[in-house]
């Protein structure tokens, strides 16, 4: 008995030593690192045979296995294929985790498709992807490469514009033979560099080449939407469609001068005459009408400051369009400009903005001041950079696009709710106190892997009441048949959200109506073919993602009293949601 517990431990010791051992060995070289290069070798072709090669370990100290690579301290640092035919489309996101790369050379190759994404490769100094059919823009996260040096993307079908670039170590810089267009920005960095790394573009323009850029600059094709427009091409636009923007502020703080004011009509079809607008207001000492802040202890700008902003259209909805402000001091604010609500008096709108524009909580937007005349209204809020759920959810499809996690969608509507309990509690003696609950009106801040939600685009029902159809409970089956909303109209827009985050469809897609939509949704035997793909590939979660379907259509039930309270939604959420996962992902 004893003999045997003896060579019983002998063995526990054999194991736990062949056990360190193996841990030595495979210390040698960064699993993540190989695992991210395995998708590459697998999908490209080239005169070389990776896949023969690319096998074991990719590193032993600083010693490389793998043809064109070369490690440092077993992490894998260069990877250079030059020349040798490789062919394909390069996998998203492929280099994420080769954390440590300092060169990567491609150039001379057949590879097709979009640059790769560079984001998080802080420590990497050369790229050269020259000589290759690489399309589509220049990716942004590039311009975030603090210890970029070289970078060559000359000789290839790149469109777009290109970025601002301006981290002080680029000594390097080519883009001719490209399709590039727009202006090449102003930046330190870029005026560096001579005609021969700009030329052969189509439609590029600025210095250093000889080609002066038109007043306006042209569309970015890269940015569908998003076109960057300085204050007074809107102001253009505006005039070319009748509807009078900031113009009008213009005019109405110049409604002292009557002669200015003149002068301005007469001048308002011609740019020149804009941009002299836009510079009197700095001069007028008479202005009387200036912005309402919340915040009255520490206006961050006056309403001069905001007319001088460069403005960029983020998006247009049914009541208006929404800019993005970067003031001359750097501050950015969203702002909002009201179509059609000219009927709306003085009294009623300043009434409803000081209650909502006094709401703080962390997950709704918060509004730092607002503007009202009789022809034009302006809600100013704080920037939220990363775009709405909208866009995260169904724009960017196919390749480069990052993967909204399930961890991710549920904390999102988690701050929703969250968000949504406070605004029924604040604004409790209201019908409908968010009134315009969609993904679009969901805006998203990331602050490393974590998403936060904010509502935007609430309280607005009391000034709109006869136009509630252009609102997101137009489309409730109880408005629908002519009732009058309640907190459950609320509900059932946030039943349809559920619905979109869950299966990322766009609802009423196709023309549909959005009833006809949650009904056909509502109708599948809910079966797991209806959840999206991209979360559905996550071996966790899939339980709970029925019972997230199931909550959803108690949300859009057609009866407003069947369906739940937003407070107790939160408590079905937290339930349905597991927090061992998101310890794992902490
Ligand atoms: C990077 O590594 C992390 C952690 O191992 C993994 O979850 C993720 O999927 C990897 N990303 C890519 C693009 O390979
Ligand atoms: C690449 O392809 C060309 C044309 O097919 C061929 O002449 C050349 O030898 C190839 N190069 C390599 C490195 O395989
Ligand atoms: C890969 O190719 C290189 C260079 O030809 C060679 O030195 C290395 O041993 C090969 N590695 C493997 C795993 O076959
Ligand atoms: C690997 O190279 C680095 C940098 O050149 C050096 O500091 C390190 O000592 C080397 N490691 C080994 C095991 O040779
Ligand atoms: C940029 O690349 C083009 C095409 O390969 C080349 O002719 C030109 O000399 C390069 N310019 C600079 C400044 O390196």
């Amino acid at each position: 008995m004893r003999r045997v517990t003896k060579v019983y431990h002998v063995l526990v010791v054999l194991t736990m030593f062949v056990f360190v051992k193996s841990d030595v060995l495979t210390r040698e070289f960064y699993e993540d690192e190989r695992d991210a290069l395995i998708p590459f070798r697998d999908s490209m072709k080239s005169g070389l045979n990776l896949h023969g090669n690319w096998t074991g370990p990719p590193c032993r100290n600083n010693l490389s296995r793998w043809v064109g690579i070369a490690c440092t301290n077993s992490h894998i640092t260069r990877l250079t294929l030059e020349s040798i035919n490789l062919t394909g489309t390069l996998p998203a996101g492929f280099l994420q985790n080769v954390t440590f790369l300092s060169k990567l050379s491609f150039q001379n190759n057949l590879l097709t498709g979009n640059l790769p994404s560079l984001t998080n490769l802080m420590y990497l100094e050369s790229v050269f992807l020259s000589g290759n059919g690489f399309s589509g823009p220049i990716p942004l996260d590039y311009i975030n490469l603090p210890k970029l040096t070289a970078l060559e993307l000359q000789d290839n079908e790149i469109t777009g514009t290109i970025p601002s670039f301006d981290q002080n170590s680029l000594t390097t810089f080519n883009v001719s033979y490209n399709q590039l267009s727009g202006p090449i920005p102003d930046t330190k960095v870029l005026e560096r560099f001579s005609v021969g790394s700009y030329d052969h573009n189509s439609g590029l323009c600025g210095r250093p080449l000889d080609i002066q850029c038109p007043v306006s600059p042209p569309p970015d094709p890269s940015k569908h939407k998003k076109k960057a427009l300085k204050v007074g091409i809107v102001v253009l636009i505006a005039v070319a469609t009748a509807i009078i923007p900031f113009s009008v502020i213009l005019l109405l703080f110049c409604c002292h001068k009557k002669n200015q004011v003149k002068e301005a009509k007469k001048e308002e079809h011609s740019n020149e005459g804009i941009e002299k607008k836009a510079g009197w207001s700095t001069e007028d000492p008479g202005r009387t009408v200036d912005l309402e802040f919340f915040d009255k202890q520490k206006p961050v700008f006056d309403l001069d400051e905001l007319l001088r902003a460069s403005a960029e259209v983020l998006g247009k909805g049914s009541l208006g369009t929404t800019y993005k402000a970067t003031m001359e001091s750097g501050a950015i604010v969203a702002v909002k400009r009201f179509k059609e609500m000219n009927s709306l008096s003085k009294k009623e709108f300043v009434q409803q903005m000081q209650l909502i524009g006094n709401l703080k909580h962390p997950n709704i937007v918060e509004m730092t001041s607002f503007y009202y005349s009789k022809d034009e209204k302006l809600v100013i809020h704080e920037f939220i950079q990363d775009g709405s759920l909208f866009e995260l959810l169904h724009e960017s499809r196919g390749i480069g696009r990052i993967p909204l996690n399930w961890t991710t969608r549920v904390e999102m509507m988690k701050d929703v709710a969250k968000g949504l309990i406070f605004l029924h509690e604040s604004l409790s003696s209201q019908k409908v106190p968010h009134g315009n609950l969609k993904s679009t009106n969901i805006l998203i801040n990331f602050s490393g892997e974590t998403a936060h939600a904010k509502l935007t685009d609430f309280g607005y029902f009391p000034l709109l009441a006869s136009q509630k159809s252009k609102l997101a409970i137009g489309k409730c089956p109880e408005i629908m048949d002519g009732k009058k909303p309640t907190h459950k109209s609320d509900v059932y827009c946030f039943g349809v959200l559920l619905l979109e985050v869950i299966t990322r469809k766009v609802p009423g897609d196709n023309h549909e109506d959005l009833s006809d939509w949650v009904r056909g949704v509502v109708n599948t035997d809910w079966s797991m073919d209806i959840f999206d793909l991209e979360i559905l590939a996550e071996k966790e979660g899939h339980e709970e993602m029925l019972k997230m379907a199931k909550l959803a259509l108690e949300c859009t039930d057609i009866v407003p009293e069947r369906r739940p309270k937003m407070t107790q939604i939160l408590i079905r959420l937290e339930e349905i949601y597991d927090p061992k996962i998101s310890i794992e992902v902490g």
